[in-house]
């Protein structure tokens, strides 16, 4: 501002200091001394008249906070010569000066060398304003001008510098510019300035910075551009329409920065390379040629190449080899030209990246882990391409933004990758064949980040689930396991008979509960008699065996059948409500349920290989995975990892518990390997504690939100039951048979949805208007509610003593919960293993579950968040 009050002065100098801090020490001292020198108030016609008649026609008063009466040369801005008469500089930016300058103000400040108005509002320049021939600096930058550009610029012979950017201008660039012979600096960009290129200024040989970015020149470069200017060091001609070759402009020997983005020139891109060369941007032009085949000036020094862009050009043939010179490189864009297929450049040695975008760029084939030793990439773009395979872990750091879209990716995100996005700026998957695991992006996210990633099942991960912490029990099951064996290794001998005696007792108690299944399976219940359908499939050997993770196995419907003995009852796991399921040991170790889904559906074979090839790429650590598939005749037989430990059915109310001494316990899991029984009884034991029930309700409540908010659209389970949770052999809890009664058939939706007895909620009971009743994700939230109250209460759904005649779980502990006397029910052998409030907390949160309206059941999201605030304390 221009003010001289003692208030204000300390403020004035310190940005006088500042704004001088450029121009050295020595005029510092000269400014400071100008500062202090006694006032004079202004006389008419003199310069401190002109200063303060422009300023205040330009809207400024003294109201705004400086004293016009002040000798002008104390304004701050405002400098004069030795003899303090005569303005020489004065600096009137950001000051909202606004409107035309006004005829006999600033245009009569006759020894005015250095004028800036940028940053104001101003709209056009007085005639008089020509007459400032002593100008070397002329800065009106960021206004409003719309004038046409007078040929009276050409007064201005001593202009050395000359910022008309960011304006309104239009029309010709006056030839009269060729009187400019001192300009070194030509700033006209952002303007409207129309016609060919100025051939006036091909006279301003001093010239070291050009910009005449974004105007709309047209034509050609003229004759001799190269040569005209042998100091050039800047040259920006980007976002006009100017044609030509790069010949036309390819010889300006001394240019550090070249950019002619945006423009209409084309034919081959020869002779660009000059020596210093720090920035070049040829982007959006119509260069064509073999780009392998630039001729490169041999001098070029490749090593002070700093950005490239290319892009968007109709460049043809292979990234050339020289690139890999460019170890200084920052920005590399080659992006949308038209090169020949080709697989990924060899580029990790240009070790500065920050920048490379190859999107469409033809790369075929994987792209190479190596890319990860470009360190200090922010910007990644590899979008519309034909990268196959998987993508590799990218241990970038820095990495804020990664497009891999429309190529054809496949296999899982790395999943430290996924971790590292939520962190990203920007990222996109789409359009791939990937497979994602993960719940917690948003569905936003999910619909743009992750768009056709799979068939319509974009699925994202969310990190926490997927680092799995390594089984805390396992450490600790081992020791105890260890000295137990020591100490009872006398009893252990002693009881080895007694062993085997029991297990075949258990191996009784599983049959049980296998018919039980059978029992709870209803109308789809069934003697399995597999040999009438096994003889449909004709020729065994030609059927093949999907296994995703191993494609090279060549496995055939034979070798299920010699897996399952032919299907035969001895290798009956169960007998579940989509079909028997088969336990097998099929080649190379892998052990499997084979599930046969008996009843046909109305899908054709490629709708169900689909379904099934998509079923197989949903992984949770809480989800049993699909390991294969394969259709055989009418049938289709979904193939599953075998869960070592059984399902919770088996294990809470199947198997006595809680009965076993310690002794049992030890001999019983580590001595030997029960290929038929539950493997590892040791989880039975751990099933008395509240802590493992806890560790089960989490792992079934994540499953579910994965399935529900994880994948889009969401996957409504059907049938979650305490049968449906299995545990894995580190004794993680996994949910299966998710998504099959898609498979299983349209026709006997309806009849699913009334889900197993016990489980089923009651707005199905009730059906409404005879409607039908669509299976919700809030009906799969009831059937959990119900497990929860399992897991607390140790009791059956239905047929366990209930007080009430026709009375179950759900009714008599949401009666007891009700009358605030939850602790009754807890199931007496957890009792005493954690706080009983955490025990009562867990069968609230079933209650809500199992709320009768549908809406008043929480999302499993939101259960998810309930249990983990009730974890048991992990260490003992
Ligand atoms: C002109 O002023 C603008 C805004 O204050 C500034 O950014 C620009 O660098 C100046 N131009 C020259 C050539 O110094
Ligand atoms: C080239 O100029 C255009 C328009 O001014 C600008 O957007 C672009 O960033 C410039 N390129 C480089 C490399 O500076
Ligand atoms: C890569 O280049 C293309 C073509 O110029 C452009 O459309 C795209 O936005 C660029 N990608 C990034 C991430 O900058
Ligand atoms: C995609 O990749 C698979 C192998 O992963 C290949 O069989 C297939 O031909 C590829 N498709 C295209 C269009 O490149
Ligand atoms: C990802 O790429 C696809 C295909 O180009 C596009 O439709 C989508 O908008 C992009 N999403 C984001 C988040 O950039």
């Amino acid at each position: 501002m221009f003010f001289n009050t003692d208030k204000s002065s300390a403020v004035g100098l310190s940005s006088l200091l500042a704004f001088l801090d450029l121009q050295g020490q020595r005029s510092c001292i000269l400014v400071l001394a100008l500062f202090f020198r006694p006032l004079v108030s202004q006389q008419p016609n003199t310069d401190g008249y002109f200063v303060a008649d422009f300023l205040k026609k330009m809207g400024l008063t003294s109201s705004q906070g400086f004293n016009f009466s002040a000798p002008v040369c104390t304004w701050q801005g405002v400098f004069c010569d030795f003899k303090q008469e005569n303005v020489v500089k004065l600096v009137a930016s950001g000051l909202g000066l606004s409107g035309l300058i006004p005829e006999t103000t600033i245009g009569k400040l006759g020894k005015l060398q250095f004028l800036d108005l940028s940053n104001n509002k101003i709209t056009g320049l007085p005639s008089d304003f020509w007459s400032l021939g002593s100008l070397k600096t002329l800065n009106l930058s960021y206004n409003q001008i719309s004038d046409n550009l007078a040929s009276n610029i050409g007064n201005f012979g001593h202009l050395e510098t000359l910022d008309l950017s960011c304006n309104n201008f239009s029309g010709n660039i006056p030839e009269a510019m060729s009187s400019l012979v001192r300009l070194q600096v030509l700033k006209l960009d952002q303007n409207g300035f129309q016609s060919s290129f100025p051939s006036g200024i091909m006279n301003c040989h001093s010239l070291v910075s050009i910009d005449l970015s974004s105007n709309q020149l047209t034509g050609t470069l003229p004759d001799g551009f190269g040569a005209a200017f042998p100091k050039l060091k800047s040259l920006n001609l980007a976002g006009n329409k100017i044609s030509g070759r790069a010949s036309d402009f390819a010889m300006v020997i001394s240019t550090t920065y070249l950019n002619v983005s945006g423009n209409l020139f084309q034919g081959p891109v020869i002779g660009i390379f000059q020596d210093p060369l720090e920035v070049i941007d040829l982007s959006q032009n119509q260069f064509q040629g073999h780009i392998s085949k630039v001729h490169f000036n041999s001098s070029f020094n490749w090593s002070r190449l700093i950005h490239l862009d290319l892009s968007e050009n109709k460049l043809s043939g292979e990234i050339f080899q020289n690139l890999i010179k460019a170890q200084n490189l920052k920005h590399l864009n080659l992006a949308h030209n038209q090169f020949s297929a080709q697989r990924f450049p060899e580029i990790n040695v240009l070790s500065r990246l920050e920048y490379l975008n190859l999107s469409k760029t033809n790369l075929v084939g994987p792209i190479p882990t190596e890319i990860s030793r470009l360190s200090s990439l922010r910007t990644l773009d590899l979008s519309n391409n034909h990268l196959s395979s998987k993508i590799p872990h990218l241990s970038i750091k820095y990495l804020l933004i990664l497009d891999v879209s429309c190529n054809n990716l496949s296999g899982d995100i790395p999943s430290l990758l996924l971790q590292k996005v939520q962190w990203m700026e920007r990222y996109n998957f789409s359009y791939n064949n990937l497979t994602l695991c993960a719940s917690e992006f948003k569905p936003k996210t999910l619909k743009t980040a992750f768009i056709g990633a799979l068939n319509s099942c974009p699925i994202a991960a969310n990190p926490d689930l997927f680092s799995r912490k390594a089984p805390k029990h396992r450490g600790f099951k081992i020791a105890m396991a260890l000295t137990l064996s020591m100490v009872c290794l006398l009893v252990g001998l002693l009881l080895l008979a007694f062993g085997c005696r029991r297990k075949n007792r258990m191996w009784e108690v599983k049959q049980n509960s296998y018919k039980e299944e059978q029992n709870i399976s209803g109308p789809f219940s069934f003697q399995t008699d597999s040999t009438t359908w096994v003889a449909d499939v004709k020729l065994a050997t030609s059927v093949p065996v999907v296994i995703f993770e191993k494609p090279l196995l060549n496995f055939t419907f034979a070798d299920l059948l010699s897996a399952t003995s032919d299907f035969d009852r001895g290798t009956l796991l169960a007998e579940g409500r989509f079909g028997p399921v088969y336990r097998g040991f099929l080649a190379g170790g892998i052990h499997v349920a084979v599930k046969v889904l008996v009843h046909g559906s109305t899908m054709t074979d490629q709708e169900a290989a689909r379904e099934l090839e998509y079923l197989g790429r949903i992984k949770h650590p809480n989800l049993v995975p699909l390991t294969g598939y394969c259709l055989a005749g009418e049938q289709r037989i979904a193939i599953y990892d075998y869960m070592e430990n059984g399902n919770l059915q088996n294990l809470l109310h199947d198997l006595p518990l809680g009965v076993q001494t310690t002794e049992d316990w030890s001999t019983d899991t580590w001595e030997e390997d029960d290929k038929n029984g539950i493997q590892n009884v040791g989880s039975e034991g751990l099933l008395t504690t509240w802590r493992f029930r806890h560790k089960i309700a989490l792992g079934t409540a994540r499953a579910l939100a994965f399935l529900h908010h994880g994948c889009s659209p969401p996957i409504i389970h059907r049938d979650v039951k305490a049968s449906s949770v299995y545990l894995d052999s580190d004794l993680e809890p996994r949910l299966s048979d998710f998504g099959l009664a898609k498979i299983f058939g349209n026709g006997l939706e309806d009849e699913i949805a009334h889900g197993s007895p016990g489980y089923v909620p009651p707005e199905f009971l009730q059906p409404e208007n005879g409607s039908p009743r669509t299976p919700t994700p809030k009906s799969d939230v009831y059937g959990f509610g119900v497990v929860l109250f399992e897991l607390i209460t140790g009791k059956k759904p239905v047929e366990d003593d209930y007080p009430e005649k026709d009375g179950n779980l759900v009714s008599w502990v949401r009666g007891l919960v009700r009358k605030n006397q939850g602790s009754t029910a807890i199931d007496p052998k957890i009792q005493g293993t954690g706080p009983e409030q955490q025990m009562e907390e867990a069968l609230k949160i079933a209650y809500l579950c199992t709320a009768d309206l549908p809406s008043k059941r929480p999302s499993m999201q939101q259960i998810v968040g309930l249990l983990k605030d009730i974890e048991p304390v992990t260490h003992q």
